[in-house]
């Protein structure tokens, strides 16, 4: 029977039930998706460029991921130390395929956060060393262990101490606050240097872990050289370089693998959210040995490699080849910076526009000189922009960043309608 509750009824009913921990502060609630549009229960359009944070990257109900889902789930849904199932095995060596030389096992899971934990644990019992570096600003999930490792916000580590131990924070290079690019890049890899000789040796790290361009610390893209730099050193110390491609991997950057930015090759790599355009899935990647060294029974699942979700994975995959998606962003998302580059010429209240891609972040600052976070224009954009039909998400420590990320295959003609509702949005 069809629920003709209105959009207010919806969100007290799920205000009532559903954790307040999430925060969601917004007043909406969907009924239905088609395309880059998302609708609520009043039939209102959304261009919804959240995309289910960075998850729908073919927008919703992409006609060939839903079908590879229906087929699958007339079939078989799950089993699981009863064998291998087809979709499985076929998007492991797709996967593999996709990925360069010579990454080529990988271990399935649901959620992002399962593959850091796995990632941890790999790098541990592979290497016999306890130390972990990750950068701070950098977002890698939310459970005991990968929580350790992200420091985008306070608030997501304040009163889960003790943390997982042995684990120490490096600082990203933030070309906006760091003298640009290259002299971010020079002073985070000598502060890097300086970690692994005065507070754990180097002999003692078994993985470093990072994203090409920070997610949810603000959309701070990794500049080459760091990349490059970065590679350096886990080879000079024999550390694991694990990957955190989870936000920016996927095509997200304008190339398949944000890493490719640096023109390196990690040691582990870590996938999820758009992988299967909205079904839980994800991945971790790294070369044969490695995984054989882990050892059996090491780790395992439950769910991971769902073949419902590994059949929309491949219907995913096969999109984004056949379509010249990787392309479509990277000329999309050029379009979009240089519309945002012309807003922000117009707006002092931005303070910079930055990202590979189409992941695009917009900093709104009180002024140029002082660079303060300006948390409350930001909010005051957002709700304006939802208000005209276009949805958006922040990020960033001090939520002052507008975060782009739309669809990878987007078109000009709705980045051009986005920008001008962007535009009416900064005016309001
Ligand atoms: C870069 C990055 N790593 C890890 C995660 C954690 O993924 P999940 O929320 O699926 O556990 C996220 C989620 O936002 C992310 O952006």
């Amino acid at each position: 029977m069809l629920d003709t509750r209105t959009t207010p009824e919806f969100v007290s009913l799920a205000r009532e039930h559903i954790s307040p921990v999430l925060g969601l502060k917004a007043e909406r609630a969907f009924v239905r998706g088609a395309g880059h549009r998302l609708y609520d229960t009043d039939d209102r359009e959304y261009l919804d460029f959240v995309c289910g944070i960075a998850c729908t990257i073919l927008g919703h109900g992409h006609p060939t991921v839903t079908a590879a889902i229906h087929r699958q789930v007339d079939t078989l849904v799950h089993i699981n130390g009863a064998g291998y199932t087809e979709s499985t095995a076929r998007l492991a060596a797709e996967l593999s395929a996709a990925l360069p030389d010579p990454l080529d096992t990988v271990f399935f899971s649901n959620a992002g956060t399962e593959v850091i934990e796995a990632a941890i644990k790999l790098a541990r019992r592979v290497t016999g060393r306890p130390g972990i570096v990750a950068f701070r600003g950098g977002f890698h999930g939310r459970t005991m262990g990968s929580v350790a490792l992200t420091s985008s916000n306070p608030n997501y580590r304040a009163g889960y101490e003790p943390m997982l131990p042995s684990v120490y924070h490096a600082p990203f290079p933030d070309a906006y606050r760091m003298g640009g690019e290259e002299e971010a890049s020079r002073q985070a890899l000598a502060a890097l240097r300086d970690l692994l000789t005065n507070e754990i040796p180097g002999r003692s790290v078994a993985a470093i872990v990072m994203e090409a361009e920070q997610g949810e610390g603000g959309y701070r893209p990794a500049p080459a050289s760091f990349l490059r730099g970065v590679r350096e050193i886990c080879d000079e110390h024999g550390i694991l370089w694990v990957a955190d491609e989870i936000q920016c991997g996927y095509g997200r950057t304008g190339k398949m693998w944000g890493f490719e930015h640096g023109g390196v090759v990690p040691d582990v790599v870590c996938v999820a959210k758009g992988i299967a355009n909205g079904l839980p899935l994800s991945a971790l990647i790294t070369r044969r040995e490695l995984q054989e060294r882990w050892g059996v029974g090491a780790h395992g699942t439950t769910f991971g490699g769902n073949p419902v979700a590994a059949a929309a994975a491949l219907a995913v995959l096969e999109t984004i080849r056949g379509e010249g998606l990787v392309a479509n962003a990277a000329a999309r998302g050029a379009e979009l910076r240089a519309g945002l580059e012309r807003l922000q010429r117009a707006d002092p209240g931005i303070g910079d526009v930055r990202g590979y891609g189409l992941m695009i972040g917009v900093e709104f600052v009180a002024d140029a000189a002082s660079k303060a976070p300006d948390e409350a224009r930001t909010s005051r954009v957002l709700a304006k922009a939802a208000e005209l039909g276009l949805l958006l998400l922040a990020c960033g420590t001090d939520h002052n960043v507008i975060r782009w990320i739309p669809p990878l295959n987007v078109t000009s003609e709705e980045i051009g309608e986005a920008l001008r509702i962007f535009e009416q949005a900064l005016q309001a």
